[in-house]
């Protein structure tokens, strides 16, 4: 299963589209590589020492460091080209799937209408999308995730998937590695006596990190929950595509609404940065109340932990919270799930934090795990 893979409901460029799309990639990788790359160097040459002879003093949080760097012509350079590449990439995806939308469309309701299907979509027409992904778009995506054209709507979803594969490749965290995978694998080795029947991936999205555990754990019921309509209508459309039975719900990771103890694997997968607190916190109490006896909770995100950072990489970092609508990015960089683990229940010995490597590159995902007495 590769992180990108193939299958009928991913979109697809024409010549002019393709080539657009690649010069926004080229863009992004040059302000990454070229622009991005001196901001330390402009920090320790010139804006640190404005603020010492300001202050007396070096900087000694990001925000203060802010103070400095916000001002600076070349940093507001680097922060305008680097909004502008992920607007215009956005906008280049935008192309290939307003010209496809109708096609997208119509091949969801083939699958939704097909004696073939493997799987199930539930939405509620009454479901309350919780306030900052209805009113944000984060990271920018055109619409947000919860943007809904109609009962055929696929568009979101269809963002989420082929806007993502291309931000990623224009960033570096690989182009075909898949996160489901990681999981799999890291459940295997940390749990080797464990085979779930019954899964649960929480805010699952397009269902890329849902798929895999359909394909390594093929006798377990998978499930995946989200609170955006329009990307679970286009999950259960690719997850028929590609032939895997995935059963998706609208639904609050907060307040999930499934019985007690009725599944043996809960998990979430790079989800958590866009989580208010009290959401992540509410997550990791359904975890528990979710598993049987026995039952395993995982839940993994990207590396970005500001205790292990000095003041300069929390700024650096931060750009993202500021400049790229994720405004969960420092409460997620700040909390302890392991700890959340604990509060909801999970025994002591059993909660587990760490790194674990990506299958592709030498990044490394950050994993919260337990597993219920
Ligand atoms: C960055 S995406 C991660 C998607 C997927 N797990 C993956 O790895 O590709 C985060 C998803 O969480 C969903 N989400 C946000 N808040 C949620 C909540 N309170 N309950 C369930 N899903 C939520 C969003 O709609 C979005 O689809």
């Amino acid at each position: 299963m590769a992180r990108n893979p193939v299958h009928t409901m991913l979109a697809s460029p024409n010549h002019d589209e393709w080539a657009r799309q690649q010069y926004t990639l080229s863009l992004k990788d040059f302000v990454r590589d070229h622009v991005r790359a001196r901001n330390e160097d402009l920090y320790e040459r010139r804006a640190k020492p404005r603020f010492m002879k300001e202050h007396g003093r070096d900087p000694e949080s990001a925000q203060e460091i802010g103070t400095v760097m916000w001002d600076d012509p070349a940093y507001q350079m680097f922060s305008r080209l680097h909004r502008d590449g992920q607007e215009m990439m956005w906008n280049a995806v935008a192309d290939t799937l307003y010209r496809e939308q109708g096609r997208l469309a119509a091949d969801y309701t083939r699958y939704t209408q097909s004696d073939q299907r493997k799987g199930s979509l539930e939405l509620d027409p009454n479901f309350d999308i919780p306030r900052a992904m209805a009113e944000v778009d984060i990271h920018l995506q055109p619409g947000g995730y919860c943007s809904d054209y109609g009962d055929d709507d696929v568009l979101a979803g269809a963002f989420y998937e082929y806007g993502g594969n291309l931000y990623t490749m224009g960033r570096g965290v690989g182009v075909s590695e898949s996160k489901g995978e990681v999981g799999v694998r890291f459940i295997n080795e940390r749990y080797p006596d464990f085979t779930p029947t019954r899964v649960l991936d929480i805010g699952c999205s397009a269902g890329s990190s849902t798929v895999p555990y359909v394909t390594a754990f093929p006798n377990a019921e998978v499930h995946g929950i989200d609170v955006a309509s329009s990307i679970l209508r286009y999950a259960h459309a690719r997850a028929e595509a590609m032939g895997k039975g995935v059963h998706y719900h609208q639904r609050d990771a907060a307040n999930t609404g499934f019985e007690d103890e009725s599944f043996d694997l809960v998990m979430s997968h790079n989800a958590m940065h866009e989580f208010s607190q009290s959401t992540t916190e509410a997550m990791m109490q359904e975890s528990f109340r979710l598993l049987r006896p026995g039952g395993v909770a995982m839940h993994m995100d990207v590396n970005i932990r500001y205790d292990e950072y000095s003041p300069w990489m929390q700024f650096h970092r931060g750009w993202d919270q500021v400049n790229n609508n994720e405004p969960f990015w420092r409460v997620y960089a700040t909390n302890n799930p392991s700890e959340m683990l604990r509060n909801a229940g999970f025994p002591e010995e059993s909660v587990w934090q760490g790194k674990v490597q990506q299958l592709d590159n030498s990044l490394h995902w950050f994993i919260s795990t337990a597993r219920k007495r």
